[in-house]
């Protein structure tokens, strides 16, 4: 029998087995997607486009116009100094990252993750065989520990990876705390991962911050960001990278030679998002978050034995179940199976034992449902 590469043997699971269709009468709180349908004129732009006859091979990095339209967004939103050129449009913000992970890194390389991290970073950096260094966050408000991220750097260190708004906690790093993030990759001449799926999610009184856009931050910080969140369109796969002129060069060299490019026709309702009228769309789901997350804070605040730092973005509640005595995966397989309640068990990632995370996309009701069976089933024990 011919083995497999050793390095995929025992790769960790993630939080996959919490992530399983549970029964329907069990309320799930563990998908990580918006609680919407994708807005009708994309779809319709996706259609017309495949009736067009845009089913054929295109430009590797995206369409010009696509990535033109896409450049402009993030210098006009968030003063990301991105270009045409240094934009590639992939299938979905999690390939992105596994490009960036292989062009930017050799093996036995060191990559930096603030824990608890979302765990497709430690498991792509495993793959690739780099070294995911998890470096614990606050425990108080899940905002980075700068001296602990220093105190961690070594000669191998060749990456930090952030993600601000964050999955699992919720946290929006401030602008200082950007900065100083910044500063500690110039000093010790580290590339900058900078994870901003979530940026238009915030619930906080400053504004999202890209290390891409400070002074000397746009020459080794990798922007990741996509579709799949702000616009409700986790199914369609499109993602997008922009960072500097060498690493874009060879990622579009790994692009043409990985997947050639995402679909022809999505291209076309991916320009269709970008269109003024989505705003709209997009303000609308963003009022609803509003809603959601103070039903939860409300929620979690009356239950005896629970409690949650503020989520300032992104739509995930990292709730704190420590004075249950319980540890999170005997709490959440319990809350499966006697409340009917699924969420994801922190232990699960490295640094988030003592914590649930609950994913807040879902529709009023199921949320005010969950918390009153996890209220009734905690003081039934
Ligand atoms: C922090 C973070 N980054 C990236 C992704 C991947 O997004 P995409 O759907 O574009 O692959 C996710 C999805 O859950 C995420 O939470």
């Amino acid at each position: 029998m011919v083995d497999i590469a050793e390095r995929f043997v025992d790769l960790p699971a993630g939080i996959k087995p919490f992530l399983a269709a549970p029964p329907a009468d069990v309320i799930r709180w563990t998908v990580g997607e918006p609680g919407f349908d994708t807005p009708q004129s994309i779809v319709e732009a996706a259609i017309e486009s495949l009736r067009a006859g845009n089913t054929k091979y295109t430009r590797s990095e995206g369409s010009l116009e696509l990535c033109e339209k896409s450049a402009n967004r993030l210098h006009q939103r968030y003063k990301i100094p991105a270009t045409t050129e240094n934009i590639i449009i992939t299938p979905g913000a999690k390939q992105a990252l596994l490009y960036t992970f292989m062009v930017c890194c050799e093996p036995g390389d060191e990559v930096i993750l603030l824990a608890p991290a979302w765990p497709s970073y430690d498991i792509q950096c495993r793959m690739l065989e780099l070294n995911p260094i998890h470096v614990p966050v606050n425990k108080n408000n899940f905002h980075p520990n700068l001296e602990a991220i220093k105190s961690a750097i070594t000669e191998k260190t060749k990456m930090l990876v952030i993600n601000s708004p964050n999955n699992p906690t919720g946290a929006v790093y401030t602008p200082e705390e950007i900065t100083k993030l910044l500063d500690i990759a110039k000093k010790h001449d580290l590339w900058l991962i900078s994870d901003e799926i979530y940026a238009r999610l915030n619930w906080t009184e400053w504004d999202h911050l890209s290390p891409a856009s400070l002074e000397g931050g746009a020459e080794r910080t990798i922007v990741i960001t996509g579709w799949s969140k702000s616009f409700a369109m986790t199914g369609w796969r499109i993602g997008l990278v922009s960072g500097p002129s060498t690493v874009m060069q060879a990622m579009g060299k790994l692009q043409a030679n990985a997947c050639s490019h995402i679909p022809s026709f999505l291209m076309d309702a991916a320009l269709a998002a970008l269109e003024p009228k989505i705003d709209d769309a997009v303000a609308e789901f963003k009022r609803s978050y509003i809603t959601r997350r103070q039903i939860l804070m409300d929620g979690i605040d009356a239950i005896e034995g629970l409690s949650m730092p503020e989520p300032e973005g992104a739509f995930y509640g990292f709730v704190d179940i420590t004075k249950t005595g319980m540890d999170s995966t005997t709490f959440a397989t319990k809350a499966l199976t006697d409340a009917k309640v699924q969420m994801i068990p922190g232990g699960l990632l490295d640094g988030g034992e003592g914590f649930v995370r609950i994913s807040y996309a879902c529709d009023e009701n199921t949320l005010i449902e969950g918390l009153d069976r996890i209220a009734k089933w905690l003081s039934s024990i």
